[in-house]
């Protein structure tokens, strides 16, 4: 797949402001990949794929997941927010025939997970330091990014976590494997 072929399919998927969003990501994802030692075009790819079922209804999700691993979670319930991103990274694989590496940092955009690759550590921050956040904490995070990428990955994870815990809401596991494996790497 091309990117703009991944492009196009955003386009065709998402509502106008969700797919500036996604316009925006992509751009943080190529910008940001040689940070990490990750390949500029399959980060913008990623970029492109990695919402493409944000405004998907339940059932949609709920089917697409059906084959993957989240669909045994014992508490799926409470991470409404990881659906998207599983449903896309499993459509990435299952439809579009992309590659483990991209489908697995589209299915780990949102929770992060233990020992993530750059590629996964790219599309993270991406989608948190994308130009179209303009929270506190995005902002804080894209001006660590400045200075350095890894702090601003650890930095995006905790203020996650932080944020969860605010809203009294489950946090994933994945989430936290992925605080602690970035503060082991520190
Ligand atoms: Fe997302
Ligand atoms: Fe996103």
């Amino acid at each position: 797949m091309t990117i703009t072929e991944a492009d196009n399919l955003a386009r065709e998927r998402l509502s106008d402001r969700r797919y500036y969003h996604t316009q925006c990501v992509a751009k943080a994802a190529r910008e940001l990949a040689p940070r990490f030692g990750a390949d500029p075009d399959r980060a913008e790819l990623a970029g492109y794929l990695h919402d493409i079922f944000k405004e998907e209804s339940d059932d949609v999700l709920l089917k697409t997941l059906g084959a993957s691993d989240i669909i045994g979670d014992k508490d799926l319930a409470g991470k409404h927010a990881l659906w998207h991103a599983f449903a896309a990274g499993e459509y990435a694989s299952e439809v579009l025939g992309l590659d483990r590496e991209i489908c697995d940092a589209i299915r780990f955009h949102t929770s992060g997970r233990d020992g993530m690759t750059p590629l996964d550590k790219t599309l993270f921050l991406a989608d948190y330091i994308s130009e179209d956040r303009k929270y506190d904490d995005c902002i804080k995070v894209r001006k660590t990014a400045e200075r350095d990428a890894d702090e601003a990955l650890l930095e995006g994870i905790k203020y996650t976590i932080a944020e969860l815990l605010e809203r009294n809401a489950v946090i994933d596991p994945r989430t936290l494997d992925a605080y602690n494996s970035c503060v082991r790497d520190l």
